[in-house]
Order: C-alpha cells, then structure tokens, then sequence
C-alpha cells in the first residue's frame, strides 16, 4: 500500500527524516508562541532556582511537536532524554531501571501516555511525586517490599487523547500544555527551514502552497515537501514552484484545503449516506472503512477545525461550510437520509 502522505502519523520515511529536520532549540522552533512563552519562562525559572523543571503534559494531534518539544527540554535544561511510550511499557517493573538510571534533572519522556496500563500509572504515582518506587524482593513468605529512592527527574508526556487519561495522573503534572495546528505563514517557515536543511530548490510561491495545504501540521508539511522534491525532480528540473507543487498534490490526492481522500470520504459519508447527520462514530467508521480512534484522533480533530465538521451529543453532523465546500445542496442530505 502506499503512504497516504497527509495522514499524521509516523511512517518509516519520517523516522529517517525527522531528526535532521527537528528543530533541537527553541529559537527553532516556530509557532504555538503562548505554549513557548510560557515553557521557556518555567525552564528558566527552574536554571535559576537550580532545581529541574515540574513534569510536564503535552496533547494534541500527531505531528504537532511534542515529542520535539520533549527533546528540546531536555537540550534547554542540559540534560538527558530516556524515551518510551505508553504501549511499550507492559509491567511496572519495566519502568524501574529506567527510573533507578535517570539523574537530576533528567527527562524521561513518555509518548502516547493514554496507553500506558492502569498498574503502570499507578506505579508511577509515587515516582513523579516523592521520586520513590516500591519494589518486592523474593517470592513467598519472604517476600518484601522495598523501597527505592529516585533522583529528581522530569516525567514529559505526550498523548493525542488527553481526554483518556484519568484525572489523578492528569493532577500529578505540573505544566499541562495543548498543541494547536500551526497557520499558513508558520507551516510556511517550516518548510523554509526543511528545504534548505535538505537542499531543495523552492520559491516562495511553492513553499506557500505547501503550506496551505499540510492540514496545519508540520510533520506532513516536512512529508509533503519530501514528495514534491521527488516530482520536481523527475518530472522538471528539481525546482519547487507553485505550479510544481500543485500539480503533485493533485497528484497525491491533497485537495486545495488540504483534505486527502479520507477526509473526503468522511464527509461524504456524512453529507450523502447519513443525510448530514447526526451520525454516530461506529457507524461513520464502517462507513468509511477506518477504525474509529483513528477518525477520532486524526481526522475529526482537523475537519472540526476547519469549521466543516460538528461533534454533538447524538453523534457527528456536517456544517452547512461543508454542504458548501463539497457542492451538496443541503436538501439532498434528506433525501439521503431515505437512501
Ligand atoms: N514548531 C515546529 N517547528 C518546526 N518544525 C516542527 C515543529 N513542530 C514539529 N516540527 C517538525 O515536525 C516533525 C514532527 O514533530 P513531532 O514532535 O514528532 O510531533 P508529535 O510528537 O506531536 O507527533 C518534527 O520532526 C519536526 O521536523
Ligand atoms: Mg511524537
């Protein structure tokens, strides 16, 4: 199968690219200004008290930069990065090493912390509270508890689905911070910043359209130029325009908002096969023939964002922005309803 270029998550292509084009400090990194006023403020805050940063939260849809922003922390505090994520994580023993080997002030970042098993988080409690764990020693009647103390890290987690994480683990963080998508002229930065960094040929005209139609995401926007590059350069002579970049996003089935084909098919299930809705997310889902986190966590977050989708208590209805954009009078969507 191929990629599907403007879907958020990470493909193998992206593992190889994305530590050249992370962005390692703040000054890098573009967007999300209040989120990075206010984190470099608790960073320097910590430096100057000498103490390390409160454990921090950061959700949002994929792609955004949080596991950046994890690694920039770190890289601003001078200290190390251990990385695991939720799903990973199978018993609370797996985490003591990794604990017992962590020094002040260093990081241990946490992706996809919805995942992560109940008696894992409650094992992690007492860690990121009095950096101190529990372990039992032998088996049987002698078996007894002992406990270890932790130096003073920093737990950062990362979720795409804060919504799923229980409220005693989400009190326990002391910065909780939303990514939200980036506009045009921040994406359009970004992909400045990549095409020089891989050497790509573009012109202003280019890196816009780009931009504009990255579903407000930098890691596709980093992926669509990668594409691009590949069309510039078999097709013309290498150079990144306007006229280039959009013909290969037609090519890849990226509409002139940014929409790809799932997208599309979403809303025109919603719009001609439920009659606009209300329609409830397991329908939409077999509908569509996608599992229903992955509409939850990656495609209604965008379509609701860009006003052509609503979330109500009966389930997902269409706007009348979206009856527009795809060309549906909105009377069809009744008479869909008897189809
Ligand atoms: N604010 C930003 N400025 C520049 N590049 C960014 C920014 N945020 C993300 N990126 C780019 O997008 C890629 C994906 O970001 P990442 O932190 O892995 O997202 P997430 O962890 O939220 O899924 C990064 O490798 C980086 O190249
Ligand atoms: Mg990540």
């Amino acid at each position: 199968m191929t990629e599907r270029v403007t879907r958020p998550s990470l493909s193998k292509d992206d593992v190889r690219f994305e530590t050249r084009l992370r962005p390692k400090r703040f000054d890098e990194f573009v967007g999300q200004d209040t989120l990075k006023a206010n984190l470099s403020v608790f960073i320097e805050a910590a430096k100057k008290r000498d103490e390390p940063l409160d454990h921090c939260l950061f959700y949002g849809p994929p792609g955004l930069g949080k596991t950046t922003l994890a690694h920039i922390i770190a890289a601003e505090m001078e200290t190390e990065l251990v990385s695991t994520s939720g799903p990973v994580i199978e018993r609370p023993y797996d985490l003591t090493g990794m604990l017992t080997n962590l020094k002040r002030g260093d990081v241990l970042f946490i992706d996809e912390m919805h995942r992560l098993q109940h008696v894992v988080e409650e094992y992690l409690y007492p860690a990121m509270e009095d950096f101190s764990v529990d372990i039992v020693l032998d088996k049987g009647p002698s078996a007894r508890s002992v406990k270890l103390n932790l130096e003073h890290f920093t737990l950062v987690a990362a979720t795409t689905r804060a919504g799923l994480l229980t409220s005693p683990l989400r009190s326990r963080f002391g910065v909780a911070q939303r990514l939200s998508y980036y506009d045009p002229e921040e994406l359009a930065s970004i992909v400045g910043r990549s095409a020089e960094i891989l050497g790509v040929p573009i012109d202003e005209e280019g890196t816009l359209e780009i931009a504009r139609r990255s579903r407000g995401t930098p890691r596709i926007a980093n992926r669509l130029l990668r594409r691009i590059r590949d069309f510039a350069e078999v097709m013309g002579d290498g150079r990144v325009s306007a006229q280039v970049a959009h013909e290969s996003l037609l090519r890849l089935e990226v509409d002139e908002r940014g929409l790809d084909e799932m997208d599309r098919r979403i809303m025109e299930a919603i719009l001609l096969k439920f009659g606009g809705g209300p329609v409830g997310i397991k329908s939409l889902a077999v509908a569509v023939g996608e599992e229903s986190e992955t509409i939850e966590e990656i495609y209604e977050p965008f379509l609701i964002q860009e006003g052509l989708l609503k979330r109500t208590q009966r389930g997902r209805e269409a706007t009348p922005a979206a009856y527009d954009y795809f060309g549906v009078p909105s009377t069809l969507g009744e008479q869909g309803k008897l189809l």
